[in-house]
């Protein structure tokens, strides 16, 4: 048997609700793979920082590092001023254990409802990937602010574009690219106006496309990309962008593939110098927190990318499975789940052994 280490922070709203059931069906698939997790759950959060001042103290940080992975439910409370806990718990985590590479796939799963029309459907299956850069942009927090509350106040979020930062990222995304079947990429920035940035992610993306010949290339300036997203997102294979492009991006690439309740993500640190770290996209949805209405198959899905880092892809295709026969079996259906009993039928479609497709 191999035993992971796994460090959960389950976080606030409905963030432990959805972790829970994520675990329930790891610890189901794990058996079948000979696989054991051993956890530690990190009570941070919204319930710590009131308790106590604190958001990720370093002796905290220090442990989680030790593990080799984490699974994080959701960071955010309305109890707690807007940026704190994101900030000082999420953002630090990703940029501390160094996760550059931001994954964030998005496929339409058969029988999912979408707002997308049936002639956008029709152009073809929407299966692709988002290598969001996780480490550098707008999110590094340099900016300021001066004569605030004044008429004359002048504020600034600087964003960081290092050429370290954005050709590490950008390999990450052509080798991905290189690795499925249609192998191409597109770059999303918006370099008719952010020139400085722009040109940097372009330039570095026609030097690194001279080591990836058999990957196709192309460039869609961040707003276009929307109008694709909306009209023909079956044109998507990889989109490498940065922080927040990445972020805006993969709200309205989860909207079209059946809403926030079914996206996964993955913190990656590809060089392994630190636990990458799995979370559904959703946040902490204090409006129906404790209700058991969160829907946890994003949370289940990340831990089927938590999975397939930790080299078990074939444990990861189960719980995939598993996640597409249950979607399938919701078309129709009119009676509303609790986040329990999605989590209890996926775990029973996992032991059951769901053929993988
Ligand atoms: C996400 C979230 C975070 C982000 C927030 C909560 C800091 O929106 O994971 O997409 O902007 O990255
Ligand atoms: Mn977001």
């Amino acid at each position: 048997t191999r035993t992971h280490s796994l460090a959960v922070v389950a976080g606030d709203g409905i963030g432990p609700e959805v972790t829970a059931q994520a675990l329930a069906v790891l610890d189901v698939v794990a058996p079948a793979y000979d696989l054991a997790f051993d956890r530690t759950e990190y009570d941070l959060g919204a319930r710590r920082w009131h308790a106590t001042g604190e958001t990720l103290p370093d002796s905290v940080l220090t442990e989680i590092r030790g593990h080799d992975a984490i699974l994080l439910g959701a960071i955010g409370d309305p109890g707690v001023p807007s940026g704190v806990l994101e900030r000082g718990l999420l953002l630090r985590l990703r940029f501390e254990l160094d996760h550059y590479v931001n994954l964030r796939p998005s496929k339409l799963y058969p029988g999912v409802p979408t707002p997308l029309a049936d002639s956008v459907l029709a152009k073809g299956d929407i299966d692709f990937v988002v290598v969001r850069e996780g480490t550098e942009g707008p999110y590094v927090g340099n900016g300021g602010a001066i004569r605030v509350g004044t008429p004359h106040e002048m504020a600034t979020e600087v964003s960081i574009n290092t050429a370290f930062g954005v050709e590490r990222v950008v390999r990450d995304a052509f080798a991905r690219a290189q690795a499925r079947p249609r192998r191409r990429l597109t770059l999303v920035h918006k370099n008719n106006v952010l020139v400085h940035a722009g040109h940097l992610w372009s330039r570095t993306v026609d030097a690194v496309a001279a080591e990836f010949p058999d990957v196709t290339v192309d460039y869609l300036h961040v707003d276009a990309a929307t109008i694709f997203l909306a009209t023909d997102p079956a044109r998507f294979d990889v989109i490498v962008t940065d922080n927040l492009f990445g972020d805006i991006l993969t709200d309205l690439a989860a909207a079209v593939t059946g809403g926030i309740g079914l996206a996964a993500s993955g913190n990656i640190n590809p060089d392994g110098t630190a636990p990458s770290m799995f979370e559904p996209v959703h946040g902490s949805a204090p409006d129906i927190a404790g209700q058991h209405r969160a829907d946890p198959t994003a949370a289940i899905l990340s831990g089927a990318l938590l999975l397939d880092h930790l080299g078990v892809p074939e444990a990861a295709a189960r719980i995939t499975a598993a996640v597409e026969a249950d979607i399938a079996g919701r078309a129709g259906s009119t009676t509303a789940r609790s986040t329990e009993e999605v989590g209890a039928a996926i775990a029973a479609a996992v032991a059951g052994g769901v053929p993988v497709a």
